[in-house]
């Protein structure tokens, strides 16, 4: 049986958070009223063929980048935050010995940014300083849905997720849960900064991105992100939810945006350890539902579907043991 990867104490380079994702869309304005109705996100800046957006607690000129296409909707990239320039440079270092290519690019609104993939083949954009914002979390009159604070954490799906997992373990991230079926790791929980999860890697075919999570005030703006999504046509876009997660022990709802791109609204973080507690293992193997302390599984399509990344081939793992949707656990009972 496998164990959870080791973090190292000296990282080659200093990350501090999970930040930002870029993904393509087929009509921006549709997004956008999604985006700011439903989720209450704000714009931070837009053109024709792109929207940024914040969450109102941020003070970063942007955690969204949608860019509009003509082609299927896919994920660009996903956005990490390093501690300053000099990591960049040390990053690039680091990606290039291992045969990775790295190269600096000019991106708008953000300082030198350094264009690489992880191990798992994730497209990732590195940079250290943003254009700043103004924090709007105090212009009550204006918020909108729910009123989404900050983006917390992104959800990867790969073959490989041990050798994904020991990749950002080297680089300073903590495994915080390591979800095991019949020995093998299906699901490794990683952090880095304060909060419970930075990066996850789940056991599906991949690299695809399965979801990105949004931080809300409390239950209350989850049920708003609802209600919103119900009264603007998008009420079975509420794939899965709300309910409560037993890993991570937190509440949640899974909403597909118009182009069936998952979001994961989140209270804030109800769970909070010491750096040093290390991995908790979850032995899964024959448990009907994997991530939820009550209610039903998750339908099959939150099982099986993923945003597909620009330019990369997606590849299975081995087949392992069915994953319990909704639908076979209807049959069962
Ligand atoms: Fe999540």
């Amino acid at each position: 049986m496998l164990e959870p990867p080791k973090t190292t104490q000296s990282p080659p380079f200093r990350i501090t958070r999970a930040s930002h994702l870029a993904y393509t869309v087929r009509d921006l304005s549709r997004s956008r009223d999604f985006y700011t109705e439903v989720l209450g996100l704000v714009v931070s800046d837009e053109d024709r063929d792109t929207l940024y957006l914040r969450g109102i607690e941020e003070r970063v000129h942007h955690s969204l980048v949608l860019k509009r296409t003509d082609g299927a909707p896919a994920c660009i990239r996903a956005g990490l935050l390093t501690e300053d320039e000099e990591d960049l440079e040390k990053a690039k270092f680091f990606f290039t010995q291992r045969g990775m290519r790295a190269e600096f690019v000019e991106v708008p609104h953000q300082a030198r940014t350094l264009h690489t993939t992880d191990v798992a083949g994730t497209p990732l954009e590195l940079y250290s300083k943003m254009t700043r914002a103004e924090r709007l979390d105090q212009r009550f009159e204006a918020l909108r849905g729910a009123g989404a604070l900050r983006f917390d954490h992104y959800q990867i799906a790969a073959p490989d997720i041990q050798k994904a997992a020991s990749f950002y373990a080297d680089l300073g991230f903590r495994i915080v849960d390591y979800m095991v079926v019949s020995g093998q790791p299906v699901g490794i929980f990683l952090h880095i900064k304060d909060t419970v999860y930075d990066v996850v890697f789940i056991r599906r075919p991949g690299p695809a991105l399965h979801h990105y999570g949004y931080i809300v005030g409390g239950i209350n703006d989850i049920i708003r992100a609802c209600d919103v999504a119900g009264r603007l046509g998008y009420g079975d876009h509420v794939e899965f939810g709300p309910g409560r997660h037993s890993l991570g022990h937190s509440y949640y709802v899974y909403l597909l945006d118009p182009d069936r791109h998952r979001v994961e609204l989140l209270p804030p973080p109800s769970y909070y350890g010491d750096a040093d507690d290390g991995p908790v293992v979850h032995d899964l193997t024959g448990v009907p539902r994997v991530t939820e302390s009550w209610g039903l599984p998750p339908r099959s399509s939150w099982l099986k579907n993923a945003s597909l990344f620009e330019g990369t081939v997606c590849t299975s793992p081995p087949p392992g043991g069915p994953e319990p949707s909704l639908e076979a656990y209807l049959k069962m009972t």
